[in-house]
């Protein structure tokens, strides 16, 4: 009983925390089978007290499985996802492959889990990105309370996002510069350690980050001209990204207005008054969001402004995908 499943990244930051919160959250597995690339084919992974046995996604079978979680990046969703749907496999693709194509359902699956019930057009379901997910769900209870007319977001990037060859090198920067040797150029264009970079290649940089992260937004809130303004940051965080919001509703809200809301959110941890969560601290290692740091604009006041944390590998990546999978079976499945 319970869905097959393949796992597509298994062996990747993503995938390893996606197999502990499938099996934290007893998610009605059947067979799992953890695929990646040749490079990591024949290694295996504990999966619920067990062993599983890594297999490589271009010789796998997709028809054996109902459901796949694609956490493997876009290369990879570009080679298997649309064979793996064509065969009958449900896909929840995390890679942004798919986000923005008209017909496959964009998700944050607290905030618009009824697009679900288009997940038949391509058999593909897109969940939004880490900064996405993380931004939506922190408004969501305050703009069902005051509506939304703008946002203002400055995130600040946290380096695992950008895969393990980037946490390597934040971490080799780090160690050579307090060694008192200069830090040597990798897969950033200048130091990260103890500094910020404001804007990064073109292809994976905080511009391409900051167009996501409006796009995604308007196509989930279904406001295609909704005002949003974004900027990001790198930031020398290794987990967790940390995002400073500014919030303007279609009333005035107030700070007390929004601190009696969030309390009621199960599945926020709100800060008290006089502390406040950081990525170190809060964000790393939870599949949880957390909110500090409110109050009203002092210069703008009927701007509300907060900050927030999520690691985003275990909340952005990884709780995201499984909630999807969750609400999509519950609600949607026929
Ligand atoms: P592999 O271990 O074989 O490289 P991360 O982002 O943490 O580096 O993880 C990326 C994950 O996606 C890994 O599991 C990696 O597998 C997998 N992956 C990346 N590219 C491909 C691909 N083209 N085909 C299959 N799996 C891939």
């Amino acid at each position: 009983d319970g869905w097959n499943i393949a796992l597509l990244g298994a062996t990747g930051a993503v995938g390893e925390a996606l197999l502990d919160l499938l099996s934290e959250r007893q998610f009605p597995v059947g067979e799992i089978f953890p695929l990646a690339s040749e490079r990591s084919a024949g290694q295996t992974l504990r999966y619920n007290g067990k062993s599983a046995l890594v297999h490589d996604a271009a010789e796998f079978d997709w028809s054996q499985v109902q459901l796949a979680f694609f956490v493997a990046g876009v290369e990879a969703s570009a080679k298997y996802a649309e064979e793996a749907a064509n065969q009958g496999c449900l896909v929840i693709d995390s890679s942004g492959l798919f986000a923005m194509e008209p017909d496959v359902p964009l998700v944050v699956p607290g905030v618009n889990p009824d697009v679900l019930s288009h997940y038949r057009n391509r058999n593909i379901v897109a969940v939004a990105d880490s900064l996405t997910c993380q931004l939506l769900t922190a408004i969501k209870p305050l703009t069902e309370l005051a509506g939304l007319s703008r946002l203002h977001v400055t995130s600040l990037l946290s380096v695992s996002a950008l895969g393990k060859a980037a946490v390597d090198d934040l971490a080799g920067q780090s160690a050579r510069l307090l060694n008192g040797i200069p830090a040597e150029e990798g897969v950033f264009r200048k130091q990260l350690a103890f500094n910020l970079l404001p804007l990064l290649s073109d292809d994976e940089g905080s511009v391409l980050q900051e167009r996501r992260l409006v796009d995604q937004v308007r196509k989930v809130v279904q406001d295609e001209g909704l005002p949003i303004s974004v900027s990001c940051v790198q930031s020398p965080v290794f987990y967790g990204h940390a995002q400073v919001v500014h919030l303007e509703g279609l009333r005035p809200l107030s700070a007390e207005e929004a601190r009696a809301e969030l309390e009621q959110i199960a599945d926020i941890n709100l800060s008290e008054e006089d502390d406040f969560p950081t990525q170190v601290s809060d964000a790393s290692g939870n599949a949880s969001l957390s909110i500090g740091c409110l109050r009203n604009d002092y210069g703008i006041p009927e701007l509300l402004q907060f900050w927030s944390v999520a690691d985003n590998v275990r909340f952005g990546g990884a709780l995201m995908a499984v909630e999807t999978a969750e609400k999509l079976i519950q609600e949607y499945w026929y």
